[in-house]
């Protein structure tokens, strides 16, 4: 994810739109619905470990009543040959041995089948680990620019990909948990019931109030976190703020370093009220459960004791008895602690499926562009950026052909960027049509147009990885081409600054990571250059070349641009006249409508915006060179 974004392009999402409401509760269908999804994602990722598991659980789930049982016998076995009743000492001893035997052999089955377990569910958390990242993954790359900036859908994406690993295999293990209990409690339930009919239901009632209460503030945790995700990423911007290379020279400069901490410390301090609050109450009614449990087994034990004290049960019984105290409760609130458990998993669940049941149109759907873009139309485009209320483009009409240069001028803001986007099909127009070559490109899947494409945006990548990686991301099918890169690297004029790099091409970019070279805005932006030239195609763009390279630079780069762009589209987006000029068609944006139109002389014989602008620019270039023949006449 963070590779993606340029260091100092990092904003914080999001913050624009209001507040959401936390999403309503869904039904029980839902939740089985997903149930049955999850139980299939399980299966899917390992059939035949995911049968291991359960085979074993159905073993494990008989093991303790066994073991009780093998107990009494063993406690009877020692009470009649303490009493004498067990006839001589020789036989007493062989009897004795061989129930001590039949209990060894109990707990060794039971250990066995516990290491083979948590082995099994150990590889088979990380193999459904893996295949959730990648289905996630999958889907992130199938949204829309306007999804990603879009605060509930990047809430959800954020929230699936940080705590969704781990669930699945929590559901899938808590189902099982849930059906061994049922099989232990039945069963130890049947060895109990001999001792009175009392016994099982007031040592099982004991467990209700702990397990009320572990479910009760889950679900109140669950939601607290929920709810306090807007906070958590605002904080976290800020704590990313502080920790950021780009950040850190403003930050110093202004000195806002005190004023993020202050900040940051008042959203922790926020999360730190709730969660005093929750551990508080949950403690109170804790402490309530635990008492009213205590009681109800002293009740039960003297239901026990009575019969006792009449003669009516054996030790063995007794010892039985305790055992299975501590059995029905343990398996009673893993029965209920399990629903509960599986009820907060699919909560987080619920999370990834609504990530991934988002509604996308496909960047590959449609028919599939092939062949040259020779001509890129725009025919009454109105574009207003989702959940905002005012169009940022107006009404545009603007056509360009093969071999000719469209240059965009006009203030920030303007819409230059937002015509970009546009022309590259990352957004669509919320009105109007774009043709290309004469043909509606609606028709036709973005992925396959973006092929034709090559850009280098105002906010281009600088990717934490070597300078190779950095060009050959343009096309990486054709990344082994190390002659190419090179071309690439030359063309753009970032060939000299590369081979002064101690580790030439394969040396690594940005600060995070070991032996990484940090690059100067221009020198970022002539990469950026490179893996435009690596990747080609037949349209051509450049966003703003002003924002990192003096006016000499730009002056080259544009050139050399044109020069390999002769027989393609190239669109300029630039504030520089002396690029701008050049252009065969030249626009000018104002609040998103174009308001002229037409190459440097028409539009300068126009003596408009253009016009204006121009001169000011020209006046200010040649202040105090009077002697000089201006070239703008
Ligand atoms: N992702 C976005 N969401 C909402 N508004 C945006 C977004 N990007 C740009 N805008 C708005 O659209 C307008 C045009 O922006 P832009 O195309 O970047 O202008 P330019 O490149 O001409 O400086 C601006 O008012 C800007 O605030
Ligand atoms: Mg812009």
């Amino acid at each position: 994810m963070r590779a993606a974004c340029a260091p100092a392009g990092c904003t914080l999402r999001g913050v624009r739109s209001p507040p959401r409401p936390p999403p309503a509760p869904v039904g029980l269908r839902v939740h089985l619905r997903d149930l049955v999804s999850t139980l299939g994602l399980v299966w899917e990722a390992s059939p035949g470990r995911t049968a291991a598991i359960v085979a074993l659980s159905l073993v494990q789930a008989g093991l303790p009543a066994a073991n009780m049982w093998v107990a009494k016998l063993l406690l009877d076995a020692v009470a009649a040959a303490v009493s004498g009743a067990a006839g001589g000492a020789d036989e007493a001893y062989r009897r004795l041995l061989a129930l001590l035997g039949v209990q060894v052999a109990v707990v060794a089955v039971g250990s066995v089948v516990g290491i083979v377990q948590g082995a099994n569910r150990e590889l088979l958390g990380d193999t459904l680990q893996n295949r959730i990242s990648r289905r996630i993954l999958a889907k992130a790359g199938e949204l829309e620019l306007a999804q990603f900036e879009d605060a509930a859908v990047y809430d959800s994406l954020q929230n699936a990909y940080r705590e969704v690993g781990s669930r699945p295999l929590g559901v899938f293990s808590q189902v099982l948990t849930l059906g061994q209990s049922l099989v232990t409690l039945g069963s130890v339930s049947a060895l109990m019931t001999q001792l009175g009919w009392a016994v099982v239901p007031l040592v099982l009632l004991a467990s209700v109030p702990a397990v009320w209460v572990q479910s009760r503030f889950g679900t109140e945790g669950y939601r607290m976190i929920r709810r306090q995700a807007q906070d958590a990423r605002k904080q976290n911007y800020l704590g990313s703020l502080l920790t950021n290379d780009q950040a850190v020279k403003e930050i110093r400069l202004f000195g806002f370093g005190d004023y993020l901490m202050e900040r940051w410390q008042q959203y922790y301090l926020g999360f730190r009220a709730q969660l005093a609050s929750l551990i508080r109450r949950r403690s109170g009614w804790g402490l309530a459960a635990s008492l009213a449990s205590t009681g109800l087994v002293g009740g039960a034990t003297a239901v026990v004791l009575r019969r006792a004290a009449a003669g009516g049960i054996t030790v063995g019984d007794f010892g039985l008895f305790i055992q299975g105290i501590s059995q029905l409760q343990q398996q009673f609130s893993n029965l209920l602690s399990g629903i509960s458990g599986i009820y907060q998993n699919l909560l987080y669940m619920r999370n990834l499926y609504e990530f991934l049941e988002l509604p996308t149109t496909g960047h590959d759907e449609g028919e599939t562009w092939v062949g040259p873009i020779e001509s890129i139309e725009l025919q009454g485009v109105h574009f207003r950026y989702p959940l905002t209320d005012r169009d940022v483009l107006v009404d545009v009409n603007v056509k360009v052909r093969k071999g000719e240069t469209l240059a965009l001028v006009g203030e920030n803001g303007a819409g230059k960027s937002t015509l970009v986007k546009l022309i590259t099909f990352l957004y669509r127009p919320t009105a109007g049509r774009i043709l290309v070559n004469g043909m509606d490109a609606s028709r036709f899947s973005p992925s396959s147009l973006r092929a034709e494409m090559s850009t280098v945006f105002q906010d281009f990548g600088q990717y934490q990885m070597t300078v190779r990686e950095n060009i050959a991301l343009g096309n990486v099918n054709a990344a082994a081409d190390d002659a190419a890169v090179q071309a690439a690297a030359e063309r753009a004029g970032a060939a000299e600054f590369i081979e002064a790099l101690p580790e030439r091409y394969d040396n690594m970019l940005g600060r995070w990571f070991e032996g990484g070279r940090q690059l100067s805005g221009g020198q970022w932006q002539r990469l950026a250059l490179a893996r435009l030239y690596f990747r080609g195609g037949s349209v051509l763009i450049f966003d703003e070349p002003t924002s990192a390279l003096d006016a000499d630079a730009e002056f080259e780069v544009i050139e050399t641009l044109r020069a390999h762009a002769r027989g393609r589209i190239t669109i300029i987006v630039s504030h520089r006249f002396s690029t701008v000029r050049m252009a065969e068609r030249i626009v000018v944006l104002q609040r998103g409508r174009v308001i002229e139109q037409g190459n440097h002389d028409e539009l300068l014989a126009m003596n408009g915006v253009y016009a204006r602008m121009f001169l000011r620019q020209a006046r200010g270039y040649l202040e105090g060179y009077d002697e000089l023949e201006p070239e703008v006449g």
